[in-house]
């Protein structure tokens, strides 16, 4: 079924899809603890589970290479599934919600993304969206080969590929010229043409200032992380709001995406020990080396994370890649939604699971109902799948 895009500002909700054995918290512990993440079975089971909670979307984040061998043999990064081929796993075991693929810019050409955007965009039925990211680690351009271009280039260089990648969605099956400064095209591509027209639904993480240039004007969704303080959550959704409009653009036609944790507990203090306990088993060395690459290669992150103690912010990134992870029961968690969605006008959010065994995912069902008493969350099967 194709997901139309509406902006009604009730709040939505994506995963993280696990793409490591520990995906969001850097620790050898936890990467025991959760299911294979090379059985299929532990995917197919997950899809249904997510699509049944009633969130609305899922989202594969992606990389080609390890932050460090601390990183490896914490389960951080080593294996790591990658994302179209695990994507289209979710999409044949579900029918309604939104399947989003990271596909860097920088390492695949234009041709390759839009075929694979547009198999997955008919295999869905219109449901798939695409994660633009420009490929900022230094070691995936030299595992390809390519000089690894300064932080405005990147964005310059996936820009034009994101124009290149709409321009033969657009064209359907007749031939295109496309002459840019990075990108030569000629000819026509075969189908299938993706169902969302004119194109798939586009997100794009990092809202530095080339960043949100990229969102505003040519994205749906830009894509950040929710951080303790509110008020630079605040700040970059009026930001994006502010540049969507520079563009031309009616600012709810441009979303920000917020990556959150959540831990529900029996209690408040139920859910805080166990927040207690993740971060007590985070391997330090894999977290600097996640913390060294966000640091390194996002202005993003430089900001949010800004004059804070660098050995805090290692052992913050360990759990939830340094964004806020909301506790309590579920009816407190849905309460701080609600002040969160008040005081930031953010209304999507990514939920960043600290295991994913299809329990614990569930369990976020529990949040639902109360949102939906507070007037800020309908099921998605009564107000439509929509993005
Ligand atoms: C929340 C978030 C998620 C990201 N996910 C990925 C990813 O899956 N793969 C990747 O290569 N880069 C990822 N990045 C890096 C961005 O694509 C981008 O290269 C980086 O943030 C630099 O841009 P900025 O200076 O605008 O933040 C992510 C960045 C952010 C902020």
């Amino acid at each position: 079924m194709s997901k139309p895009r509406r902006h009604d500002g009730q709040l939505r909700f994506g995963l993280m899809w696990p793409n490591t054995q520990s995906h969001n918290v850097t620790s050898r512990v936890v990467a025991d603890a959760n299911p294979d993440i090379l059985d299929v079975a532990n995917h197919l089971e997950l899809a249904r589970t997510v699509e049944e909670t009633g969130l609305d979307y899922v989202f594969f984040a992606d990389s080609y290479t390890v932050n460090s061998p601390a990183s490896a043999a914490a389960g951080h990064g080593e294996p790591r599934i990658f994302a179209p081929i695990w994507a289209a796993a979710v999409i044949g075991a579900t029918k309604h919600i939104g399947v989003v693929t990271t596909l860097h810019t920088r390492y695949l050409s234009p041709v390759l993304i839009a075929r694979i955007g547009a198999n997955l965009d008919v295999l869905s039925g219109g449901r798939w969206g695409w994660n633009i990211v420009p490929g900022s680690k230094a070691a995936e351009s030299a595992l390809f080969g390519f000089d690894n271009l300064e932080h405005d280039r990147r964005y310059e260089y996936g820009a034009e590929t994101l124009t290149a990648v709409k321009a033969l969605w657009r064209a359907g099956r007749e031939p295109i010229e496309f002459t840019g400064e990075h990108v030569r095209l000629s000819g026509a591509l075969c189908g299938p043409t993706p169902v969302q027209r004119p194109n798939p639904v586009i997100f794009n993480p990092g809202v530095s200032p080339a960043g949100l240039d990229l969102i505003a004007s040519e994205c749906d969704f830009g894509f950040s992380a929710v951080v303790d303080d509110w008020s630079k959550v605040r700040s970059a959704v009026d930001r994006v709001t502010a540049k969507a409009a520079e563009f031309g653009r009616a600012p709810s036609s441009v979303g920000l995406v917020g990556s959150i944790g959540v831990v529900i507990g029996q209690s408040m203090a139920d859910a805080e020990e166990r927040l207690e306990w993740f971060r007590s088993v985070v391997d330090i060395e894999a977290a600097r080396g996640f913390a060294n690459f966000f640091l390194a290669n996002s202005k993003t992150y430089r900001g949010l994370f800004e004059g804070q103690d660098y050995e805090q912010l290692v052992r913050r990134i360990g759990v939830g890649a340094g964004s806020t992870v909301l506790c309590g029961t579920a009816e407190e968690v849905a309460e701080q939604f609600v002040e969160l969605n008040k005081a930031t006008g953010m209304s999507n959010f990514l939920l960043l699971p600290m295991t994913f065994d299809s329990a614990e995912i569930a369990g976020y069902g529990r949040m639902l109902p109360h949102l939906q008493r507070a007037g800020v969350w309908t099921p998605p099967s009564q107000r439509g799948w929509s993005w």
